[in-house]
C-alpha cells in the first residue's frame, strides 16, 4: 500500500511518500505528478480519502452550485469515491513506471463509476447486418491498399495531419454517440478539405445522427455506417451543429428537415463507405496517407487505462480481446520521439487527453500492431462534388436564431437580462460568480459575450447573473413559434378555407399580420398581395411564381434540389391532389412537395400540364402520366398501393387460408378475370391481384368459397 500526502503549497506541488519506491527519482516523480495535474485538478491525500477535493473544469454539473462543493458532494457517495479511489490508484501506478512512453492524468473521468463512464462510449461491435454499407449500390474502393514499398516509405517518412480541415474537438457527453461524431468528423474533412487553412470549418450536426440514424436509440450505441446508410438512403438535409445542435439524449424525433444546410453542392446522398478490414497498421497508412481519404472512422477496443490519457504515444496490452468499443476519428499520424503514432481524435472534449486527441502506437516497416484493433474496422465515406458555396456550416454562416425552440439550445440571439431583470454575467468572466461554462470548454454552445445560453441541456436558456447572491436565473428568450418566419419568394398560399372572412383582412404592417397569425393556430402564413398589403393563409396551398411568402414556423429549405429524392413509377396513381402549380417544373414541385413534409406524399403531372401535388397513393393507374414518390421506390412484389391494383408479387393463398385458383383457369370457379379480358392487371398464375377495383388484392380459391381477399402487405407500412 502506497500512502502519498500531496499538497499544494504557493502553486508549486509538493509530493512526499512513504514508502515511495526506490528506483523513481523524487524530482521525476514530483515532474510526472504535475503533468497529471491539469487545470483545475487538485488532489489531496489520494489514499487516505479523508479530505478529497475535486474540481473538474468541465464538469457539467457545476452550474448551480460550486464545482468543487458538488465534486465533494459526489465524492462523499460510498460509489464515486470507491470509483475515484480506483482510477488514481491506475494513474499513480502507471506513471511511476519506468520507460513511461505516455503519461496518465486524473480527469474528468475519474470520479464516474464504471456503470456511469459507459455512457461516454457507444461503439457497438455488433455490427448490424442491415446496415453493413457493403449493400450500398454506390460501394467504390478508392484507393488501392496494395502498393509498393517505397510508396509506404514516402508515406512513413512524413508526418500527417488533417486536425486543420476539422472544426474544434467535440464532447458527446453522456450519451454513447461516439459513433455519430466519428461519422460526422469524417463527413466534415470530406467538406472540408478544399478550403484554406485558417478559415472557418464545417461543423456537422452529430445530433441529426443520434435522432434519424439509430430509430430513437441513438445514445445507446451505435455504428459510424448508420450514419452512411442513413445518408444515402434518407439524404434531403444535412444541417450543422450549430443549427441543429448536440443535446446528448435521445429524440424520437428526427429533426432532419427543419433547419437549412450545412453544407451544400456535394451529392451526399450517394455518401458511401468503404472499409480497410485488414487489420493492418500499413493499409491504413495507405488511406490516412491519401488526403482524398485522409480522416478516418475507426472503432476500437478500450483497456480500462485509456481513459486516463493525457500524452505520449498510447499503448496497450489489454485492448486486443474484446471489452468495451468505442469509436474515434483517425486524423493523421506521425512520430513522437522516434516512436510512431496514429492521430486519435476523441468526443470527449478538448479538455480530455492531448487536446482532445490520443496519440495510439503505430506498426511501421512492415510490423503491424493494430494497437487495440484500430485498422480492424476503419472506414471513410465516399461524397461527391465540391463545395458551391451556398451551404451555412459554419458557425458565422449558421442561421442566428433570435428565439428558440424547446430548450432553446440553438438560441443565438443578445438578451442579456434574466427572468427577474438582472443583468448576465459575461461567459468569460468568473466574476461574481466562478464557473465552468467557459466558451472554450463548451464549443458550439454560442457562449458569446453575457447573452443567455442553455450550455448544459438545461430547460431553457440561463446565465449567471452579475448580482452575487443570485448565482444564475433563467432568460425570457421567446419561442421560435412566435418569432421564427420562413421567407419564400416566388410562392404563394391560397386561402382555401371555407367561410373563413378572416382571411380576407388585409394588414398594412407585417408586424401585426405576423401577430394575428401566430394567435390563430389555422394560419399558417402570410402573403403579400398587389397593393402590397398582407394577407393570413391558412388550410391547403397553392402556389404560383412571382409572390412572397411568409411561412409560420421553422425556415425549410427550398435548395439543393431533391434529386434522387424520388422515385420514379408509372403505376402508382397519387391522389388527393392538395396543390395544382401553374408554370413550375418537376424539380419545383418536388421542392415544394418536400417542404410540405407532412402533407405531401408526391408528384404527379408534365411540363405541358404542370406539376400537382399530392396526400395519398392510390392504386395502378393506366394514363401516360408520371408520378414520382417520396423516398425509395416501393417493391411491388411486396406490397401493394391503396386498393393494391399495382401489386406483383407471388402471394397465392387468401387471409383464410385457401390456395387461389389459376386466372387462366375456369376450374372450380368461371369466372371473367382472365388474362385476355384484363391486360396490364399482372393475372399471371395463381396470384392474388386486383383487376377491378376491390378494396384489396384478392383470388378465386380452390375452395368451395368463390373469391376471397388475401392478406397483402400495404407498401407505407
Ligand atoms: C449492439 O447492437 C446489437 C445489434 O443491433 C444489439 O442487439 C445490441 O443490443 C447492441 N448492444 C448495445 C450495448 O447497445
Ligand atoms: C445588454 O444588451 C444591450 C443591448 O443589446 C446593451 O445596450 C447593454 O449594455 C447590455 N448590458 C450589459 C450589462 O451587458
Amino acid at each position: 500500500m502506497l500512502f502519498f500526502l500531496i499538497g499544494l503549497l504557493g502553486g508549486c506541488w509538493v509530493a512526499q511518500g512513504e514508502n515511495m519506491k526506490d528506483q523513481v527519482d523524487e524530482e521525476i516523480f514530483r515532474q510526472r505528478m504535475k503533468r497529471q495535474i491539469i487545470d483545475g485538478v487538485n488532489v489531496r491525500e489520494l489514499y487516505k480519502g479523508t479530505v478529497v477535493h475535486y474540481k473538474d473544469p468541465d464538469f457539467e454539473a457545476g452550474k448551480k452550485s460550486y464545482l468543487d462543493a458538488s465534486a465533494t458532494d459526489l465524492l462523499k457517495d460510498k460509489n464515486h469515491f470507491r470509483a475515484f479511489k480506483k482510477n488514481a490508484k491506475l494513474v499513480l501506478d502507471h506513471n511511476l513506471e519506468s520507460n513511461l512512453e505516455w503519461v496518465a492524468t486524473i480527469n474528468q473521468f475519474s470520479l464516474e463509476t464504471d456503470e456511469e463512464f459507459s455512457h461516454h462510449l457507444g461503439g457497438n461491435l455488433t455490427r448490424p447486418v442491415d446496415e453493413e454499407i457493403s449493400s450500398s449500390p454506390r460501394k467504390k474502393r478508392q484507393v488501392d491498399l496494395v502498393v509498393d514499398r517505397s510508396v509506404i516509405e514516402e508515406l512513413e517518412a512524413r508526418d500527417v495531419d488533417y486536425t486543420p480541415y476539422l472544426p474544434p474537438v467535440k464532447n458527446q457527453g453522456a450519451c454513447g454517440s461516439c459513433w455519430a461524431f466519428t461519422a460526422t468528423a469524417t463527413l466534415e474533412y470530406q467538406v472540408n478539405k478544399d478550403r484554406t487553412v485558417g478559415e472557418e470549418m464545417v461543423a456537422l450536426s452529430e445530433q441529426q445522427c443520434v435522432d434519424c440514424a439509430r430509430h430513437g436509440n441513438g445514445c445507446g450505441g451505435g455504428w459510424p455506417t448508420s450514419v452512411y446508410t442513413w445518408v444515402h438512403n434518407h439524404y434531403s438535409h444535412f444541417p450543422s451543429t450549430y443549427n441543429y445542435p448536440y443535446e446528448a439524449e435521445n429524440s424520437l424525433e428526427c429533426r432532419n428537415n427543419d433547419y437549412k444546410n450545412a453544407i451544400s453542392g456535394f451529392t451526399i446522398y450517394e455518401v458511401s463507405g468503404e472499409y480497410i478490414l485488414t487489420g493492418n497498421d500499413e493499409d491504413l497508412l495507405v488511406a490516412v496517407g491519401n488526403s482524398k481519404i485522409g480522416v478516418i472512422s475507426t472503432c476500437i477496443q478500450l483497456a480500462s487505462d485509456f481513459t486516463s490519457y493525457s500524452e505520449g504515444v498510447y499503448s496497450s496490452d489489454d485492448c486486443n480481446d474484446g471489452g468495451s468499443g468505442h469509436c474515434v476519428t483517425i486524423v493523421g499520424y506521425g512520430k513522437l520521439n522516434g516512436v510512431p503514432f496514429w492521430r486519435l481524435r476523441n468526443s470527449w472534449g478538448p479538455t480530455w487527453g492531448d487536446g482532445g486527441h490520443i496519440n495510439m502506437k503505430r506498426g511501421v516497416n512492415g510490423h503491424s500492431l493494430n494497437m487495440c484493433q484500430v485498422a480492424s474496422d476503419a472506414h471513410y465515406p465516399y461524397i461527391e462534388g465540391s463545395d458551391d458555396g451556398q451551404g451555412s456550416g459554419t458557425e458565422s454562416e449558421a442561421i442566428r436564431l433570435d428565439c428558440g425552440d424547446g430548450k432553446q439550445l440553438e438560441y443565438r440571439g443578445v438578451i442579456n437580462t434574466t427572468i427577474s431583470g438582472r443583468d448576465c454575467q459575461r461567459w468569460d468572466s468568473q466574476e461574481p460568480h466562478s464557473h465552468t461554462a467557459k466558451p472554450e470548454l463548451h464549443q458550439y454552445k454560442g457562449l458569446e459575450e453575457n447573452y443567455c445560453r442553455n450550455p448544459d441541456n438545461d430547460e431553457r436558456a440561463w446565465c449567471y447573473t452579475t448580482d452575487s447572491s443570485e448565482r444564475w436565473e433563467y432568460c425570457n428568450v421567446p419561442d421560435c413559434s412566435l418569432e421564427k418566419w420562413c421567407e419564400l419568394l416566388d410562392f404563394e398560399y391560397s386561402d382555401r378555407l371555407p367561410g373563413s372572412q378572416e382571411y380576407k383582412t388585409k394588414y398594412e404592417d407585417l408586424n401585426s399580420a405576423k401577430s394575428n397569425c401566430y394567435s390563430n393556430p389555422l394560419c399558417t402564413g402570410i402573403s403579400t398581395s398587389s397593393d402590397g398589403a398582407f394577407t393570413l393563409m391558412a388550410g391547403d396551398l397553392s402556389f404560383n411564381k412571382g409572390s412572397h411568402v411568409y411561412s409560420k414556423g421553422l425556415c425549410k429549405q427550398f435548395t439543393p434540389p431533391p434529386i434522387g429524392e424520388y422515385c420514379e413509377m408509372d403505376n402508382v396513381k397519387l391522389i388527393s391532389k392538395i396543390a395544382m402549380a401553374t408554370a413550375i417544373t418537376q424539380l419545383e414541385a418536388q421542392q415544394m412537395c418536400d417542404f410540405h413534409e407532412e402533407l405531401c406524399v408526391g408528384v404527379s403531372g408534365s411540363d405541358e400540364l404542370g406539376y400537382s401535388l399530392h396526400k395519398n397513393k392510390a392504386s395502378r393507374e393506366d394514363t401516360a402520366q408520371t408520378t414520382w414518390l417520396k423516398g425509395d421506390c416501393p417493391d411491388l412484389t411486396k406490397c401493394g398501393y391503396g386498393d393494391q391494383g399495382d401489386y406483383r408479387g407471388n402471394i397465392s393463398v387468401t387471409a383464410d387460408g385457401k390456395t387461389c385458383q389459376r386466372w387462366d383457369s375456369q376450374t372450380p370457379h368461371s369466372h371473367d378475370r382472365t388474362p385476355e379480358e384484363y391486360p396490364g392487371y399482372g393475372l399471371e398464375e395463381n396470384y392474388c391481384r386486383n383487376p377491378d377495383g376491390d378494396p384489396t388484392a384478392w383470388c378465386y380459391t380452390m375452395d368451395a368459397k368463390r373469391y376471397a381477399e388475401c392478406d397483402v402487405p400495404t407498401c407505407d407500412e
